[in-house]
């Protein structure tokens, strides 16, 4: 497996040429940024972000609304805000430096065992198995694990934990990352390239592409909530900070309803509306679907003369703004609707 990576291995910005020291700043930048996100999204914020803040204590100076702005666009904004926590408890409790084992590095803000084990082992040579859906994926196949996802869960970490190597088990992590990512792949896996080829029990017995299986996913549920486009006569559209708890914690947003499951009556809605006055329903809605459930906004469009307090921005200022998607959804829709 290590000689097949040495051939094959992928050039990506954060990973150190061989011979040479990784950093943990970066792998740990690069860890966080790539959970629950692609390597041809992560790489250009990486680039930004290491531009922009190139050690653990440059970051942890930055305030989180810069972070927040720099973020904006890769999503999961929660890992954000933890990115900035664990680069201040990084510099105040642990002098600069990253802690150098799984046990330490999972007490910081955002690491969580999968991304310990990868950073302990990349950053730090440890012997820890980081294991992603690309990895079950692997492991399920070498060792023709049938077990339903994710009952098999811990069964394949047990596994991949036994192949993991004495020596070199950052480059191993990562050999099984680019294994899944282009060989083993969910569908038809390149088999006939696989270093495992001769070791795979799922090969042999040639049902790879079945493997892992996964339990039937219940489908998502729909929520909805009514938006309230206000603009003042100066053009400013009136914005909101969301709680700092919870989903899109912090971020900037067009105020709405709550969101929920049940449809709005008009009335209803417009007991959270941030001003009386007449609302004009815009045409279409916004759809955008988060992990745990899909949403379906709404628009309410009205002008003011009696602006409330509030954030206000003139639309040419919101590039000033860490818009999460969500919103650049319901900003584009407002002002192509309005536009017309
Ligand atoms: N996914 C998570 N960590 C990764 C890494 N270091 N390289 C490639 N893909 C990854």
């Amino acid at each position: 497996m290590l000689a097949w990576y040495d051939r094959h291995r992928r050039d990506l910005p954060w990973r150190t040429p061989p011979g040479e020291r990784p950093d943990p700043y970066r792998v740990w930048l690069s860890e966080i940024m790539l959970q629950q996100t692609t390597v041809v999204t992560v790489a250009p914020y990486f680039d930004r972000f290491v531009a922009r803040w190139p050690s653990v204590s440059s970051l942890a100076s930055a305030s989180l609304d810069e972070v927040l702005h720099l973020w904006q666009g890769l999503g999961y904004y929660a890992r954000a805000r933890n990115l900035h926590a664990c680069a201040r408890a990084v510099v105040e409790q642990h002098g600069a430096r990253f802690p150098d084992d799984v046990a330490g590095l999972r007490t910081l803000p955002g690491i969580g065992d999968y991304t310990a084990a990868a950073i302990a082992a990349i950053a730090f040579d440890r012997r820890a198995a980081a294991v992603d859906g690309n990895v079950e994926r692997v492991v399920s196949r070498v060792f023709a694990v049938r077990e339903p996802m994710p009952l098999a869960k811990p069964q394949l970490r047990a596994l991949a934990a036994s192949l993991v190597p004495a020596q070199r088990a950052g480059d191993f992590a990562q050999a099984l990352m680019d294994l899944g990512a282009t060989i083993c792949t969910p569908r038809k896996p390149r088999c006939v390239l696989c270093p495992w080829r001769e070791d795979c029990a799922a090969r042999a017995g040639g049902f790879a592409d079945d493997l892992p299986v996964q339990a039937v996913k219940p489908e998502r549920p729909l929520r909805r909530g009514v938006v309230f486009w206000l603009q003042r006569g100066d053009g400013a559209v009136l914005l909101r900070r969301r709680e700092e708890k919870g989903l899109l914690g912090g971020m900037i947003e067009v105020p709405s309803t709550p969101w929920r499951e049940a449809a709005w009556s008009e009335d209803e809605a417009l007991s959270s509306a941030p001003a009386k006055t007449k609302w004009t329903k815009l045409p279409g809605t916004v759809q955008h679907g988060f992990t745990h459930f899909r949403l379906d906004l709404t628009i309410l469009a009205a002008t003011t003369d009696a602006p409330p307090e509030g954030i206000w921005a003139r639309p040419e200022q919101f590039k000033d703004y860490a818009f999460p998607t969500l919103t650049k959804k319901v900003v584009k829709h407002a002002l192509s609707v309005l536009s017309d």
